[in-house]
């Protein structure tokens, strides 16, 4: 794999500045985006109030502590436009969730919001290892998901020749990227999976493409899965975190030349790591729930967003900023089985350990009278596709996943194409248990 480390001279000087100069931004800031959301916002003039807290009272940026957590529920009973802070009609641009559980939730930008997203999104590519010129190949969904449309804007400033492929029709990505040459793809890490899949369906060598590197992000995935990508293709695979209602893609990203876990854009966003049951904050190092405020956001400001993601917050490394471990899971992903709790991710780790399994499955859970079950479906490689061999798979990989997981799980392993393959964000876990 090439060397790909950008130059100190093209990073924005930010990004190296010292601690102090960023604190010191950061609280300018959030004194300015908290004041924006107590002045424009009905929901947080209420909340301020009721905790007996206002703007002025941010003295430091510790004080951020006493102010309200904002919940994915807000948005919905604020549903659509209730928590935008100007004019609708200064809102140049929608997205939303796809809204699988509950009502959709949609989220607002202003021009000054839609440029500060392509800088971020810029910065994040950079630091994954593109360069102004490189054609990028963008295969997250483009719509109201924000993956394809933030990604695009990104690529373009950067100065990237954007191919706007969107998700799907696998057997077309992989002509585009044979014919186009790029050098970057973005894409979920499971859809990349997928592309590899058609790569070897079509009998050419995926490490002969032209790819580079890979900026994998929108779902969990684990250092397993990047070893295996990067060596199948010959490229660097990146992670790249967001969320919608902060931001969408390019709210942290990794550097391609340490790949230690993602640093945080902390010119736009602060983090704080809580305790998910006490809300409390954690020192720095500590696994919690990733909470994000919002310091520059003009169209949708976001005051202690609980993500539910977790993740510890860790020193900076290749930049000044603060990095946040790669994400282990959603607490909503988070399976407690008999006392213990299971992440997809760490099946998915077991599952990538056994070469002759394929790098698709996903987790069913059922209650089995009053005790719930969990099954993992798996899938044999084409070179193994036989019954015994796949028994022998099967107990292989329970095996692992109760030394190292300690959980019992039901394996089977299916045949070649069995699993259902991810088209964006992978659908990890079916759950069957009945609902009380
Ligand atoms: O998934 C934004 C995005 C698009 C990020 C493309 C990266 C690439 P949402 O649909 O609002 O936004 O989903 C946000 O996805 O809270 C995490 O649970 C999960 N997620 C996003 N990036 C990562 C990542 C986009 N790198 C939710 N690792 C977040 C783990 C991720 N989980």
């Amino acid at each position: 794999m090439k060397d790909l480390t950008p130059s100190r001279e093209s990073l924005d000087p930010i990004e190296i500045a010292s601690i102090d100069e960023i604190r010191e931004l950061q609280l300018s800031r959030m004194q300015w985006s908290l004041r924006h959301a107590y002045e424009n916002v009905p929901m947080y003039r209420e909340r301020f109030d009721a905790a007996g807290v206002h703007p002025e009272d941010l003295l430091t940026l510790a004080d951020l502590a006493k102010f309200p957590f904002t919940y994915k529920n807000d948005l919905r009973d604020n549903y659509p436009f209730g928590l935008f802070a100007v004019p609708r009609e200064q809102i140049v641009r929608l997205h939303g969730s796809s809204g699988t559980t509950g009502k959709p939730t949609v989220v607002g930008y202003t021009q000054n919001d839609i440029d500060m997203w392509a800088d971020l999104v810029a910065r994040s590519m950079r630091a994954s290892g593109t360069r102004p010129g490189d054609i990028a190949h963008i295969a997250y969904g483009y719509g109201l998901f924000t993956g394809g449309l933030g990604a695009h804007y990104g690529a373009e400033r950067l100065g990237c020749t954007v191919v706007p492929v969107s998700g799907g029709m696998t057997e077309r990505q992989v002509t585009l990227i044979e014919d186009f040459k790029p050098k970057t793809i973005m894409v979920t890490p499971s859809y990349m999976l997928n592309i590899l899949e058609q790569y070897r369906k079509a009998g050419i060598d995926p490490r002969d493409s032209s790819l580079e590197v890979g900026i994998f992000g929108a779902e969990p995935w684990t250092n397993a899965m990047r070893a295996e990508v990067e060596d199948a293709f010959d490229m660097h695979a990146v992670d790249i975190y967001g969320l919608s209602e902060i931001l969408g893609p390019g709210v942290a990203n990794e550097c391609v030349e340490t790949k230690d876990g993602l640093h945080i854009w902390e010119d736009h966003f602060y983090p704080e790591i809580i305790d998910p049951e006490t809300g409390e904050v954690l020192p720095e190092g500590e696994l919690g729930e990733l909470v994000f405020t919002t310091i520059t956001k003009e169209g949708l400001p976001m005051v202690r967003y609980r993500t539910r993601d977790l993740t510890r917050l860790l020193p900076g490394t290749a930049r000044s900023m603060r990095r946040m471990e790669k994400i282990t899971g959603r607490s909503d992903d988070m399976i407690i089985l008999r006392g213990v709790n299971v992440f997809p991710t760490q099946i998915e780790e077991q599952v990538l350990t056994i070469p002759k399994l394929a790098p698709h499955f996903q987790i069913v859970l059922s209650s089995d009278g009053r005790m719930d079950t969990l099954s993992v479906l798996a899938e044999a490689m084409p070179d193994a596709s036989g019954e015994a061999e796949r028994t022998a798979l099967a107990s292989l990989l329970t095996k692992k996943i109760k030394d190292v997981v300690g959980v019992s799980t039901k394996v089977i392993v299916g045949e070649p194409n069995t699993v259902e393959r991810s088209q964006g964000k992978a659908r990890r876990v079916l759950d069957n248990r009945r609902k009380e």
